[in-house]
């Protein structure tokens, strides 16, 4: 059995700039976020959940459209271990795009936030423990540095909301990264003016991110941005029980 990554010094990873190094840094923060949402309410809970999706949503975008495609290349159990991560990425940004439509204190919102982090955790063992250490074992570090640049020029300009009907695989969630981070990016903006602003701006503010919102499920349909899937994660059929 591999060592988890989580049990690894940053010297073992392959150093600051490998991959390991760079997930472990993020699920770090994912985690200290967690605790940080469960602990609060009202505006400062909305902000936080905004802050842990412009992290997860990017981080788990570019892992599939840069290191799984490499992982599937280079490990024989990839394909197998790719698409479990791709499931629960699926199922999240499913959950996610419900909560969306939620608001905390609504009953609605306190039952599915539970279901997401129980996801996150699971897909943070899943891959610490399972694949990346399997990955360590079969590349060098240069090689670590290499995946570990590339993931995180994706993940900078990657799209920061939930897409349940975008393909989790090349070519489809390629193609769809340009134009969902322009409306992505844009939401955030005006939903933190909607939210830190009052009367006339804060509608104005709050209305066009529903604009946006809008014009983002309509873009996601559109056929190029629905190729590569597997067919256990389109949306609406995850294939776990
Ligand atoms: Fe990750």
């Amino acid at each position: 059995m591999p060592t988890s990554i989580a049990r690894q010094t940053e010297r073992q990873l392959g150093g600051s700039r490998s991959v390991l190094v760079r997930q472990q840094r993020d699920h770090q923060e994912l985690d200290r976020l967690v605790h940080a949402i469960d602990a609060s309410t009202g505006r400062e809970r909305l902000e936080l959940l905004e802050d842990l999706a412009r992290l997860v949503f990017p981080h788990a975008f570019a892992e599939e459209s840069v290191l799984w495609p490499v992982i599937r290349r280079v490990m024989p159990e990839g394909p197998e271990l790719t698409l479990q991560v791709e499931q629960e990425h699926q199922e999240i940004n499913e959950l996610w795009s419900q909560l969306e439509r939620t608001t905390p204190g609504d009953g609605r919102h306190e039952e599915l936030w539970p279901r997401i982090v129980a996801l996150l955790r699971e897909d943070v063992r899943d891959e610490e423990d399972e694949m990346l250490p399997r990955l360590q074992e079969r590349v060098g570090r240069r090689e670590l540095v290499r995946m570990g640049l590339m993931w995180e020029a994706v993940r900078r300009i990657a799209p920061t909301r939930p897409h349940p009907v975008v393909a989790r695989r090349p070519p489809g969630n390629a193609v769809a990264a340009l134009p969902l981070t322009v409306l992505d990016r844009s939401r955030d903006a005006l939903d933190r003016t909607s939210r830190r602003r009052e009367g006339r701006v804060s509608r104005v503010a709050g209305r066009l991110s529903s604009v946006a919102a809008g014009l983002a499920g309509r873009l996601e349909h559109v056929p190029p941005m629905t190729v590569g899937e597997d067919p256990s994660t389109r949306a609406g059929r995850t294939g776990r029980g």
